[in-house]
């Protein structure tokens, strides 16, 4: 039997604060009704002043570990919001988490960099540089949204999930057999931030309101998600050798509702077999996909070993899709509080 990487363990963090549709309503022009119908998102999460990222994904990062009743030996951040420009945020999370030296460094792509993070966990592992990476996609994605600007307000939400891997046997739950990971960097423009970077530094405050938030160019990219997440998710079930019709668990990147189900309807997927929490918690970008498998996981909804594709699309742009078992494992969700008071803290 081939080796792979293993999921083995599977961790969350929200904070506590909702906001509502119709909190958001009360302040902009938009409605629940739009929101719901548009993305099918009714409320998300958002930290409190003086949370970061960090914050996040230690407390997740460290409920992976529990889950698992395991350590780590390498650490994988995938997020689009670092707690600084530099460093990069893994290596703090992984000292503050309790894993001392372990090697650490953030993935940077966007709605896609868990599926990222994954990929490359599993070529850590099965090249022998590591035994147990722990990926982690941790956002505090209002930090960078305007939140004057009903086009994007409305749709992002702050949380992180994780998971631990071992080394294992594709026969086994939690095993991943098959990936695929993509990128268009024509379309560079379509989901940005156009200022504050070395191209358009902005230094002294220089930078006008629209180049210093978060930009998407929605209606584009709509067709863009839709086409990339199924083609993907096509290429995955062939190198794993499953019909559409043998998927039992269906969990995309969570960032339209629409554009899920399209997804899932191209596939041939069926209803009983799509598995998510936009509802709950928006499109939380790089921790989305960790956050609905651990929902989903909590619920007990899926039994381990029943092929699972995980697909997702976000800026760069950039895609990619996992097929593997689902996990044999119990979620842990911690607080942000939890950070505050884990080990090496
Ligand atoms: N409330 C009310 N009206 C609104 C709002 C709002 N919050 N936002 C936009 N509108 C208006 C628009 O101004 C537009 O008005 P107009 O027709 O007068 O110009 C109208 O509603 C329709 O706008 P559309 O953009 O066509 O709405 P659409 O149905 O496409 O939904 C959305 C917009 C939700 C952004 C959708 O396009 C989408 O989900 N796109 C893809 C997002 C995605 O997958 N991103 C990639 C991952 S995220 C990442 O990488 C960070």
């Amino acid at each position: 039997m081939t080796a792979t990487a293993v999921i083995c363990g599977l961790g969350a963090c929200l904070p506590q604060r909702t906001v509502t549709n119709e909190e958001l309503a009360g302040r902009l022009d938009t409605s629940d009704d739009w929101i719901r119908t548009r993305t099918g998102i009714a409320r998300r999460r958002m930290v409190e002043p003086g949370t970061s990222t960090g914050d996040l994904a230690v407390a997740a990062g460290a409920a992976a570990l529990e889950s698992a009743g395991a350590d780590a030996d390498f650490v994988l951040l995938a997020t689009t919001t670092p707690d600084r420009l530099c460093p990069g945020t893994a290596p703090e999370v992984g000292y503050r988490i309790g894993l001392g030296e372990v090697p650490a460094l953030d993935v940077s792509a966007v709605c896609s960099g868990f599926v990222y993070g994954l990929v490359l966990a599993r070529a850590l592992v099965t090249a022998g540089v590591c035994r147990r990476p722990l990926v982690i996609g941790a956002e505090v994605y209002t930090s960078i949204i305007d939140p004057s600007d009903r086009n994007t307000a409305v749709i992002f939400g702050d949380g992180a999930g994780a998971v631990l891997l071992r080394e294992g046997l594709v026969s086994e739950p939690g095993a991943i057999r098959a990936t695929d990971l993509g990128s268009d960097g024509r379309g560079s423009d379509m989901i940005a931030i156009a200022g504050g970077g070395s191209r358009e530094p902005g230094r002294d405050g220089a930078l006008p309101r629209d180049r210093r938030y978060f930009q998407m160019d929605g209606r584009m990219v709509y067709g863009q998600a839709v086409r990339r997440m199924t083609d993907s998710s096509r290429t995955v079930l062939e190198q794993a050798g499953w019909t559409p019709s043998a998927v039992g668990a269906f969990v995309g990147h969570q960032a339209n509702q629409r554009i899920l189900d399209a997804v899932a309807d191209h596939l041939g997927v069926g209803d009983r077999c799509r598995f998510g929490n936009i509802a709950e918690v928006g499109n939380t970008a790089a921790a989305s996909i960790p956050l609905a498998l651990a929902d989903t996981a909590a619920q007990g909804r899926v039994r381990p070993g029943t092929p699972t594709v995980l697909t997702a699309f976000g800026g760069g742009l950039a895609w990619g899709s996992v097929a593997l078992n689902w996990p044999d494992v119990v979620p842990v969700q911690h607080d942000v509080e939890h950070a505050h008071t884990s080990a090496a803290s």
